[in-house]
């Protein structure tokens, strides 16, 4: 097809709102994908992102769509992903395309998230077609929806769609909208490749799978690449489309949208936001934008039983070919023993290296609470970066220290502004602002550090608002603050996995309520344990675990042996996740207590 008949487009829309039963929907009216070949939502492959019910990786699909106009077009979705952690991703699919659908749920109203990527696609420039999605539900209030989208984003809404992607209401007017509003793509295949990578994956038979949208030139099959911020060069095995399935094709033209296969052997060569040239005709510059995804969130793994080790670290190494965001390096804790401190881009990200450790790959381990990376001038005047609170420079050592902050902007109901006021407060957040949006909504600013972001901020942000509440948040830079290592030593040994980076005027508080929660977590043991929290040589809380006086089986009477055993085998269970710190067994719990504090 020529340039003039192609439109690329991504869908914009809060978790839930329905980005992915649309998609299907335009999958099957267009006839790209057969009713009975559909599997729920086609668009969210991989399991644990079914299940959790976000999406996490993007994917794209190409469909042919005959227009009333009589013509053929061809559409490519390009899907984004739906969480803060990968906004730099959708950044990127987003510049690959020249319009995106708003999706916003009838019943409910724009969401901070769903804002933070409609300013995104505003200053890629692309046009912007609202889609009131859910009319179907008694709930639908699309006229207010309306206003308040015009209200917030200052968008026009007199021509928005009303839908329903479930019961298939209005998607015919969607895949007009987008031929009609959405502007085809410039032609300028004259001009030397280039083309915008937005998603790879590592496949095991034929290395990354790199999926691109070429903005100028042309790629062919067998040509030899140049990516221009990895520097790596590969020659082209497999071109083809998604239609949402790979197929081959020979070529691939500006405006286009596919994949490629290389024999590239980890997507860190590949990365979201790199720019393909030829090799024998190189592009003078690369394509705008292109960052390295920094991790900002930090964490110790380690083995339960050290012999896992070696499994872990080829683990990590297997699904680093995947995660070009995933940093990680051997640490070897006095307490913990050897594993890794690990890097993420977020919370959510963290949760699901995790996760994926753990049920692909069947090991058992403890994970510390996540720290982000504070920055120290040393008395030498020299800067540092650290990411593990235990290597912390002692206050003889060190100027000041600088922690990461960001600004969150917070949507909510007008009712629970005080209550999310006094959390904003209470994570030791500067207010900065509040804006009515429409009657009954209402935007909290605050900026605050990200340390206490990375803890249960959304959590209780969500508890304490019902559900209602949505954010999003971005660093704006690094803040000097009093900060000290608050230490905890178990049977007076100092556990560095515990320690932690607290602001001062905190740490007392901090301090007491960490001790009395191990006292709680960590169980009763042969010998009383003295539990302490620590800042400098100085002891500020202490607690003490008593001695246990019976044996458990003792309580069995001698006598019944299946129950004995049954006991046993709940012990070695909640062994499970225990590691033994000197000789007292830690559980994971303890790990994590400091996040969970109040
Ligand atoms: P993520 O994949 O997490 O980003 O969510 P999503 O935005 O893709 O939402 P999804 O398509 O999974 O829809 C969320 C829920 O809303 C599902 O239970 C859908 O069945 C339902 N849903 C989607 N569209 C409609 C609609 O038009 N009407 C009604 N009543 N329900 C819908």
């Amino acid at each position: 097809v020529p340039v003039s008949r192609i439109r690329n487009f991504s869908i914009i829309a809060h978790i839930d709102h329905g980005k992915s039963t649309l998609a299907d929907r335009l999958l099957q009216v267009t006839g790209t994908v057969q009713a009975r070949e559909m599997k729920e939502q086609f668009l969210d492959s991989m399991d644990l992102e079914r299940e959790r019910g976000i999406t996490i990786k993007l994917q794209a699909a190409r469909m042919n769509y005959k227009a009333q106009d009589g013509e053929e077009y061809v559409l490519n979705l390009i899907d984004t992903p739906g969480h803060v952690d990968f906004s730099y991703e959708v950044s990127r699919s987003l510049a690959a395309c020249e319009g995106a659908l708003l999706v916003v749920d009838a019943s409910q109203g724009v969401e901070a998230q769903t804002l933070a990527n409609v300013y995104l696609a505003i200053e890629n420039d692309l046009e912007i077609i609202p889609v009131l999605n859910k009319i179907d539900l008694p709930g639908a209030e699309p006229e207010r929806v309306k206003d308040e989208i015009e209200e917030i984003v200052g968008l026009d809404c007199s021509g928005a769609i009303h839908a329903s992607a479930k019961a298939g209401i209005g998607v015919d007017e969607i895949l007009e909208s987008i031929v009609h509003l959405v502007p085809p793509p410039e032609d300028t295949t004259d001009k030397p490749l280039r083309a915008l990578i937005f998603d790879s994956y590592y496949d095991v038979y034929r290395g990354v799978i790199v999926y691109f949208r070429v903005m100028d030139g042309t790629v062919k099959t067998g040509d030899r690449i140049h990516l221009m911020a990895s520097g790596k060069e590969f020659d082209i095995d497999e071109l083809g489309v998604l239609s949402p399935t790979q197929v081959q094709v020979g070529e691939l033209h500006a405006g286009e949208v596919g994949y490629i296969a290389a024999s590239i052997k980890a997507v860190e060569d590949a990365r979201v936001g790199d720019t393909i040239t030829l090799a024998k005709a190189e592009a003078a510059d690369p394509l705008p934008g292109y960052v390295e995804a920094k991790p900002m969130v930090f964490c110790g793994m380690f083995p339960i039983d050290a012999d896992q080790f070696p499994d872990l670290r080829d683990a990590l190494e297997r699904l680093k070919l995947n995660d070009a965001a995933l940093n990680y390096e051997p640490e070897t804790s006095s307490a913990m023993g050897f594993g890794f401190r690990c890097g993420f881009l977020g919370l959510l990200h963290m949760e699901i290296v995790q996760e994926r450790l753990e049920r692909e790959y069947n090991l058992n381990l403890i994970i510390t609470a996540p720290s982000v990376v504070y920055r120290v001038t040393t008395n030498t005047g020299e800067v540092i970066t650290i990411d593990n609170p235990s290597t912390l420079p002692e206050p003889n050592h060190r100027e000041k220290i600088e922690e990461p902050s960001v600004q969150v902007d917070m949507i909510t109901p007008e009712e629970f502004v005080g209550t999310l006021m006094e959390l904003g407060q209470d994570r030791r957040g500067e207010f900065k602002d509040m804006k009515y949006l429409t009657p009954g909504r209402t935007t909290l600013i605050y900026q605050l550090p990200l340390a206490e972001v990375v803890t249960d901020f959304f959590d209780q942000m969500k508890s304490r608002s019902r559900g209602y509440a949505s954010m999003e948040y971005q660093l704006i830079g690094y803040r000097e603050n009093h900060l000290v290592k608050l230490d905890i030593l178990i049977n007076e040994d100092p556990v560095d996995s515990l320690a932690a980076i607290v602001h001062r005027d905190k740490a007392y508080g901090m301090g007491r309520a960490l001790v009395s929660k191990l006292k709680e977590l960590i169980p009763r043991h042969q010998f009383k344990i003295p539990i302490q929290a620590a800042i400098g040589s100085k002891v500020i809380a202490s607690e003490r675990i008593p001695a246990l006086r019976k044996d458990v089986l003792a309580k069995c009477y001698g006598g019944d042996v299946s129950r004995k055993r049954k006991l046993l085998e709940k012990q070695k269970k909640g062994k499970k996740r225990m590691k033994s710190v000197g000789s007292v067994d830690v559980p994971q719990e303890a790990f994590m207590a400091v996040l969970k504090l109040k």
